[in-house]
């Protein structure tokens, strides 16, 4: 049977696998009563159209006080009044006629550096003919100025610069460098029961102000090209195992 590759589906798998789902944020598919029962749960949800790709069509939204709400959406932002109208404002504004689904997720305090919003995406990959599962490469994506997305990203740097100059506790690089290889290979080995042809997994992670680990998504069609700016061999090694 194929396996839908929707961003509902890939979360409810990974949600299967007890050690990934503390790493998972708070998710919910997108109805009217589920994002109002997310707004009453979290100060800031993102709704995320389930085949979106690229940070397109993300919204973020923001409790300012119990009545006002700001719709965050490219690098625009809107105010919303009353959370019963966002759904509709949604509906009639952004969500496109043709029938799009949607999850609802807790919004994940990513750490930052110079005020902007960063991410770290992982390669993870096996050869033809080997069930084995390796990081092959990783980086940090930095937001541009006023976008809540990575993806069009004002900087590609590496995982370790990325972390030694946002969090303040540094000892805990390592344990973080860590924890986000492993979650990485995990989340691999798990989809790998479903999706099973699949060689490649772009996983992308958070990392929060405190130095914890969030699953934000894994990508089943990774792009290649961001690790050419790292210039620490993972180009190369991505492409040596895409070859073989
Ligand atoms: N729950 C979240 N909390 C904080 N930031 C998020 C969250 N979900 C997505 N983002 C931001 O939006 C970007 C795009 O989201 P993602 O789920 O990867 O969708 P896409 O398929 O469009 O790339 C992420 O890389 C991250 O920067
Ligand atoms: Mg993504």
């Amino acid at each position: 049977m194929r396996v839908s590759v929707g961003k509902w589906t890939k979360h409810k798998l990974m949600s299967k696998d007890e050690r990934l789902s503390s790493y998972l944020p708070d998710t919910q598919y997108l109805t009217r009563s589920s994002l109002n029962l997310m707004l009453d749960k979290y100060n800031q949800v993102m709704v995320k159209p389930c085949f979106g790709y690229q940070g397109l069509g993300i919204i973020q939204i923001s409790s300012l006080s119990d009545e006002d709400f700001e719709l965050h959406i490219g690098h625009r932002k809107i105010i919303v009044n009353g959370k019963e109208n966002i759904y509709d404002y949604l509906k009639e504004n952004h969500f496109p006629k043709k029938r799009q689904r949607y999850i609802v997720q807790q919004r994940i305090p990513l750490a930052t550096i110079n005020n902007n919003p960063f991410d770290i995406r992982v390669m993870v990959q096996r050869k033809k003919n080997s069930l084995e599962w390796t990081v092959t490469g990783k980086l940090a994506k930095v937001a541009a100025n006023n976008f809540v997305v990575t993806n069009a990203a004002k900087a590609i740097v590496s995982v370790e610069y990325a972390i030694g100059i946002s969090l303040v506790n540094n000892e805990k690089m390592k344990d973080i460098v860590s924890d986000l290889e492993e979650i990485s290979l995990l989340i691999a080995g798990q989809l790998a029961n479903s999706y099973t042809n699949k060689r490649v997994y772009g996983i992308d992670l958070g990392i929060d102000v405190e130095g914890k680990v969030w699953i934000i998504e894994a990508n089943l069609t990774p792009a290649v090209s961001m690790f050419k700016f790292l210039n620490d061999g993972s180009y190369e090694t991505i492409n040596a195992y895409k070859r073989g």
